[in-house]
Order: structure tokens, then sequence, then C-alpha cells
């Protein structure tokens, strides 16, 4: 089939190169010539596990092309995706003058009949906006436009196993066309009919569910899907609060309550809060779509209230250890988001380091991916080329990424490094016994 992808940001470019992967004809659309001149020249512009090779691969079999010219993007497609970045405007709702600027652009350059597909995270009745859209630019003779919402849960640093191995796929249509149209570009990764990039031996024991909604229904799902998820961390970051108070251990409760399969224990890991380009971004839309639509969604303005506070924890949580923060040499481990990703928008580890540095601390970072985009957000920040450095007359080491590199450190000689061997593990992440035989100083978060 003929895909074609507009925006090449995460999002499109995992889309258009797994589409690719399963044997579609892809051609990847941005208005960044710089970030297309980088794949063109065989580069990527963000860190993706398994992404590279799959955009190598299919560009030498001819499957994926990228372009800066919309209308040679655009022609040929049976299916569009609009891809492009939904930025969070000052009062939390989600801009979406890339969404209907890209729509304009498909309703002049259409010539066959495609199906407009949104996979950017927009506010429900988005789709309505886009049909309207196009039947006014694009009202030509000869052209028909489909509308559909198939929205994306691939997680950063997990994104190309989440696109092929998904726990669903939705889909939000209003046509029986739109529908037939998305059933046949995913039928290989429902059926597990296409050799896995990432498994040597995948097998997949059950067909993919494929679930068809109508176009609102399928805009919600995603909203709802990403606010509960950072309802769950918020719930365990306020339980991890309790215990501290009432004398838990965070871990052991999590443990006890996600064994319950109604709950279930993913997404319960309290620690400095979530970060990332969407939660955040998410949560905040969400609570303003309900608002525009009469509804008070006062949970979710409690579940961000909570993640805010997370980072207010941490400074408290260190000047107690350590009374004075002015003119201390702190230690980040982390800076990305979250792990196997070198994204630090929202990052906790950032806000951490900035308001450490409001303090008068000297904040040092070490990252494996993400250090030069912190550089970029703060430059104030001290890059350190590995861990050892980062702790180096330290006074305290904050664990903000669990990469899993920093759990097999060599602590004993990060202790060695340091003026005072206290940590502060924001991720619960490290072996509290084992730090403590080494003489350090460990704080956890409700433990
Ligand atoms: C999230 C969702 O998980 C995806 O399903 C969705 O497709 C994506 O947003 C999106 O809307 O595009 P992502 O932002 O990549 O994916 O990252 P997550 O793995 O969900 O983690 C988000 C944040 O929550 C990270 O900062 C992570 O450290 C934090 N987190 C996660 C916790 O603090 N505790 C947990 O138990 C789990």
């Amino acid at each position: 089939m003929n895909v074609c992808v507009i925006g090449t940001g995460y999002v499109g470019l995992v889309t258009g190169a797994c589409l690719a992967e399963i044997g579609h004809q892809v051609v990847c659309m941005d208005d960044d010539a710089r970030k297309i001149e980088i794949l063109l020249s065989g580069g990527m512009p963000i860190y993706e596990p398994h992404l590279e090779g799959m955009v190598k691969r299919s560009r030498a079999a001819g499957r994926l092309h990228f372009t800066t010219d919309v209308g040679e993007a655009v022609r040929e497609a049976t299916v569009i995706f609009i891809c492009v970045n939904t930025p969070p405007l000052p009062d939390g709702e989600a801009d979406l003058t890339y969404v209907e600027l890209a729509t304009r652009r498909i309703a002049e350059h259409a010539t066959h009949s495609p199906l407009i597909t949104e996979k950017s995270t927009v506010p429900v009745q988005t789709g309505a906006w886009i049909e309207k859209t196009l039947a006014i630019y694009g009202n030509r003779p000869g052209v028909e436009f489909d509308v559909a919402s198939n929205p994306e849960f691939t997680r950063e640093g997990m994104a190309v196993e989440d696109f092929l191995h998904p726990d669903r796929i939705v889909v939000g249509v209003s046509t029986a066309r739109a529908e037939q149209i998305l059933r046949e570009l995913y039928a290989p990764i429902v059926a597990g009919r296409f050799r896995c990039p990432i498994h040597a031996d995948c097998r997949q024991d059950r067909a993919v569910p494929f679930l068809v909604t109508d176009l609102r229904s399928a805009e919600l799902i995603k909203h709802a899907s990403n606010s509960f998820l950072a309802m769950k961390i918020s719930f365990a970051n306020a339980l991890a609060d309790v215990c501290e108070l009432a004398g838990g251990d965070i871990l052991q409760v999590a443990e006890g309550v996600g064994l319950d399969k109604r709950i279930g224990r993913a997404f319960l890991n309290a620690g400095i809060g979530f970060g990332g380009s969407c939660f955040p971004k998410d949560l905040k839309a969400f609570v303003k779509i309900a608002e525009r639509s009469g509804h008070d969604f006062a949970l979710l303005r409690e579940v961000d209230r909570i993640n805010e506070r997370r980072r207010e924890m941490v400074l408290e949580k260190l000047k107690r250890a350590l009374w004075i923060l002015r003119g201390k040499r702190i230690g980040l481990l982390g800076l990305a988001f979250k792990p196997n990703t070198d994204d630090v928008r929202q990052a906790p580890a950032l806000a951490i380091a900035r308001r450490l540095l409001e303090e008068g601390a000297e904040v040092r970072g070490y990252d494996p991916q993400a250090a030069s985009k912190a550089r970029q957000v703060i430059p104030t920040l001290t890059i350190c080329a590995d861990p050892y450095e980062v702790v180096a007359q330290a006074e305290a080491v904050i664990l903000c990424t669990e990469w899993a590199e920093f759990l097999a450190l060599d602590w004993p000689r990060m202790k060695g490094q340091m003026v005072r061997p206290l940590i502060l593990d924001g991720r619960n992440a490290l072996d509290r016994e084992k730090l403590i035989s080494f003489g350090f100083e460990y704080i956890g978060i409700g433990r």
C-alpha cells in the first residue's frame, strides 16, 4: 500500500519505518530540511532502539523515502498519516496549527481519494474539523477524502517493539472504506505475518485485537489511556508519601496491590515523577478538553499536582540530609526523562537540576544518550563524561533515570570519589542493602 507520513518526529519516523518494515511503500515528509537531510544521508535525528537498522534496510530495498516536498509525498498515497506535533498552548490546550496546515496541504495536493489518518495526539472532535477543512479546501471533482483516527500507544525507547507487537490497534472510522484500508494496512501486524526485526525467534501466539470505533471514541481512547497511566503513577507517588509517614515500604505495598489482576503491577513505580513529551502535556490537554465540554476533571488536576510536587520532595529530602545546598556539589545520574531515550522534554532530572542551581548548588550530570540535549536546555549544568566524574568531590548523588548501566556501577569506586557518600535513589532502582553495606547513606522514595 502507498503510505504517506507527514511529520517525521518520534511518532512519524517510527510509523513510517515500521510500515515500510512490514512491506508497504512509505514516503515520510517533513518541513524541517535539516532533519530530512540527516535521514537522506543515512543519519538519525533521534535515538530509538532498532530504528536505524530498519530505516537503512527499507531505504536500501526502495520501500522508504524522505522528502520535504509535500506534493510529492501526498500524490500517490492511499493512506496519509498526520504525525505533526501538537505543542501545548500556555493554558494547556493543544495547539493544532500544524494539524490544520497539514490537512490543507493534503486537500490541495491529493489526486487520488486518500484516507487521512490522525496519529498525533489530538483532542476529541479534531477529526470532525479535519473533515470540514478537507471539504472546504479540497473540493475538486474526482477527489474524495475519508478521515480516521488511529492513536499510537508506543513508548519512547520501546517504540518499534510497541508498534510491531501492540496490545491493541484502535481505529476510529466513519466509513466502511476507511476501516477496510486500515485493516489491510495492519493485517501483517494483526496476524504476526512479518519478519520481526527485534526477536529472531518471534512467534505471536494470538491475533492482535483490532478495535474499530467511531472517530470521537478513538480520539478519547488515546487521552484516556495516557491519563489513566499517569494516574497510576501519581497514585503510587502519593502512596509512597504515606508509606514514609506511616512506616511502610512502597515496593512491598506496590507488589501486594499490583498482584491483583484488576490493578496490575505496571506503572506503580514511585519516584521523582513522570516526564516526557506525552503524559504531562496530554494530562493538561485532557483536563482542558473536559473543561470545554463542561466537566471539571478534578481527579486529573490532582494527578498533575501530585506529579509537580515530586521535584520539591527531592529538594526537601536533600535539605534534610545536607542542611545547606549552596556551594555544594551534587551529581545527577541520568538526565533523560526515562531510560533508553535521549529525550529530555519535561524530564524530572532537568527540573531538579534547575531547582538545585537556583538554590546555589553546583550541579554535575551524566547521561548515556541525553547529555548534549540536556546541555542545550540548561547550559549551566556541568556535563560529565562518565558517572565517576559526576560524583568527584560531590556531597550527594541523585539517581534520576534508571539506565541499566547505573545498576551495574562500581559503587565502592563511586564512594571513593565522594566527599560524602550520600545517595538519593529517585527511582528506587538500586540495591539498598548492598549500597548500605558499601558504606553509603541511602535515601529512597517511600521506603
Ligand atoms: C507514554 C505511554 O506509555 C505510551 O503508551 C504513549 O503512546 C506515549 O506516552 C505517547 O502518548 O506517545 P512515554 O512517554 O514514551 O509513553 O513513556 P512511559 O514509558 O510511559 O513513561 C512516562 C514517564 O512515566 C517517564 O518519565 C517514566 O519514568 C515515568 N514512570 C513510568 C514512572 O514514574 N513510574 C512508572 O511506574 C512508570
